[in-house]
C-alpha cells in the first residue's frame, strides 16, 4: 500500500476536497463546499498525494441508541477520491487511518452508508441495520377531524423539536443521537416549511415539508416524528390537505412506521430498504455501552481484527440482569471476527444465522444465549448521512 499522509485540511484544502466530492457525487460546486463546512473542519480528513489533496471524509461525531442506551459513534460520509488517485489503496488507508483516530478519541463504534461494499468490508465494517424510503398515495388518506392543533414552525420551536425527537430516538432501536449540524442543515425554515404538533395543548409530534418543485406532483416530506398516534393521525390530515397540487408523498424513515398502521383502505408502500453498515471500533467501550435485555449470562468470546488489534484475543462480556462488564481472558469458547460481531451487535443477524454463514464458532448452548443476550427490534435510522 502506498504512504498518503493524512491530515484535518486547512480551509483551501476544504474546498480542494469538495471538488473531489462534485466530481464523484454530481451538484454544484457551491453545494459542496457547504456540504464540507457543515460539520467544521475537525470533523474532515484528507489525503494528500504529492501535496495535493487527492481524497478525503467526512466523521461525524454522534451516537446511536442500541436499546435505549447511547453509543458513542462516528458516522463517515462523502469518502472520495479523485479519479486519477483511485484503485491505489488510498480509500482504504483513508478509512484505517479515521478507524485508529475514533478509537483513540474513545469512540465505540463507526457506521456509514456504502455505495460499495467491498471497500468497507476490507477494514472490518459489515452490513448492521436498514433505512427506509416510503410512498404514499397522498389521495388515499381520508378527510376527518382529529384532535389536536398544528401550528406553523419557526427557529424558536428547534428546542421543542429535539426534546421530542431525542424522546422518539432513545425508544427505536439505531436511531441517531443527531450532531448539532444535522439540525441546521437539515431543517432549513428559510426554504423548508413544517408544523409543530399539539395535542392537548401539549407538544406531540412535527412535520417539515419540502416546497414542491413547479410541474412535479410529488410532496417531499424532509422530517417526521411523532409520539402518538394522535399526532400521527393529524400529521396524516396536514399531509392530506396538500391533495389538490400533490398525489404522492414520499420520506426516508424505518419499517416501523406509524403511518401503514393508522391509514385503513390503502397503506404507504415500502419503495425501498437499504442496508447501512456498522464497525466496532472499541470492543470493551461498544459492549458496555450497548443496552440488554434484564438477562444473566456470560460469554467468553475470541475475537480477530487486523485493522484495530487491541479488540483481538479473549475477553468475558457478563450481563448481570442485563448489566454489563467485560473482562479480558477466559476460554474463548465463542469465535468470531470484528465484521461478523457488527450484525450480532446490533441485532441485524442472530448467531445461529452467522454460524450458517461460517462467520461463528461456539458451543450450541452459548451461540443459543448470546441470541437472548443481543435479540433486538430491526435495527433502523432514519437520517442517512
Ligand atoms: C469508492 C472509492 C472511494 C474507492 O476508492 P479507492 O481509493 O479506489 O479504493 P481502494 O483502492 O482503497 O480499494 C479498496 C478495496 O475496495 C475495492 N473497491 C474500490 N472501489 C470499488 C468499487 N467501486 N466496486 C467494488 N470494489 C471496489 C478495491 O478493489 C479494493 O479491494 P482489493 O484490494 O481487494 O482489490 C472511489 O472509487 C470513489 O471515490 N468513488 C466515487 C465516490 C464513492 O462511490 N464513494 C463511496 C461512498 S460510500
Amino acid at each position: 500500500m502506498n504512504d498518503y499522509p493524512i491530515i484535518t485540511p486547512s480551509e483551501q484544502q476544504a474546498r480542494d476536497y469538495a471538488a473531489i466530492t462534485t466530481q464523484a457525487f454530481g451538484g454544484s460546486l457551491d453545494e459542496s463546499i457547504e456540504w464540507v463546512f457543515d460539520l467544521g473542519l475537525p470533523g474532515v480528513r484528507v489525503a494528500l498525494a504529492d501535496g495535493q489533496v487527492a481524497a478525503g471524509l467526512k466523521a461525524h461525531d454522534m451516537a446511536h441508541y442500541f436499546l435505549g442506551r447511547r453509543v458513542a459513534t462516528w458516522g463517515i460520509g462523502g469518502v472520495a477520491v479523485a479519479p486519477h488517485h483511485r484503485n491505489l489503496g488510498l480509500a482504504c488507508q483513508l478509512m484505517v487511518d479515521t478507524l485508529r483516530d475514533a478509537r483513540s478519541k474513545g469512540i465505540a463504534v463507526s457506521s456509514l452508508y456504502p455505495a460499495t461494499q467491498k471497500l468497507y468490508r476490507k477494514v472490518g465494517y459489515e452490513r448492521a441495520g436498514v433505512h427506509s424510503k416510503w410512498k404514499l398515495n397522498i389521495p388515499a388518506i381520508a378527510l376527518e377531524q382529529t384532535p389536536g392543533n398544528a401550528i406553523p414552525l419557526t427557529e424558536d420551536h428547534l428546542p421543542t423539536i429535539k426534546q421530542l425527537y431525542t424522546q422518539q430516538a432513545k425508544k427505536h432501536h439505531g436511531w441517531l443521537d443527531r450532531p448539532d449540524h444535522f439540525w441546521t442543515h437539515r431543517i432549513r425554515l428559510d426554504i423548508d416549511f413544517g408544523y409543530l404538533i399539539l395535542i392537548d395543548d401539549q407538544p406531540a409530534g412535527y412535520i417539515v415539508f419540502k416546497p414542491c418543485k413547479q410541474g412535479v406532483n410529488e410532496l417531499w416530506i424532509q422530517q417526521w416524528c411523532v409520539t402518538s398516534p394522535d399526532a400521527a393521525r393529524l400529521s396524516l390530515q396536514l399531509i392530506a390537505q396538500h391533495r389538490s397540487i400533490n398525489q404522492t408523498a414520499y420520506w426516508y424513515g424505518t419499517p416501523d412506521e406509524w403511518a401503514p398502521w393508522l391509514l385503513p383502505n390503502d397503506t404507504p408502500e415500502l419503495q425501498y430498504q437499504e442496508d447501512w453498515m456498522l464497525r466496532i471500533v472499541d470492543i470493551d467501550a461498544a459492549l458496555t455501552q450497548r443496552g440488554y435485555p434484564p438477562i444473566t449470562a456470560e460469554f467468553h468470546l475470541d475475537l480477530t481484527d487486523d485493522i484495530l488489534p487491541d479488540n483481538a484475543g479473549r475477553r468475558v462480556l457478563t450481563l448481570r440482569q442485563g448489566k454489563p462488564t467485560v473482562q479480558p481472558g477466559g476460554s474463548g469458547r465463542i469465535a468470531l471476527d470484528i465484521r461478523a460481531l457488527a450484525p450480532l451487535y446490533t441485532g441485524y443477524l442472530s448467531p445461529q444465522h452467522l454460524r450458517d454463514l461460517d462467520r461463528i464458532a461456539g458451543p450450541h448452548e452459548d451461540l443459543a444465549l448470546l441470541a437472548a443476550a443481543f435479540t433486538a427490534p430491526l435495527p433502523a435510522m432514519p437520517d442517512h448521512f
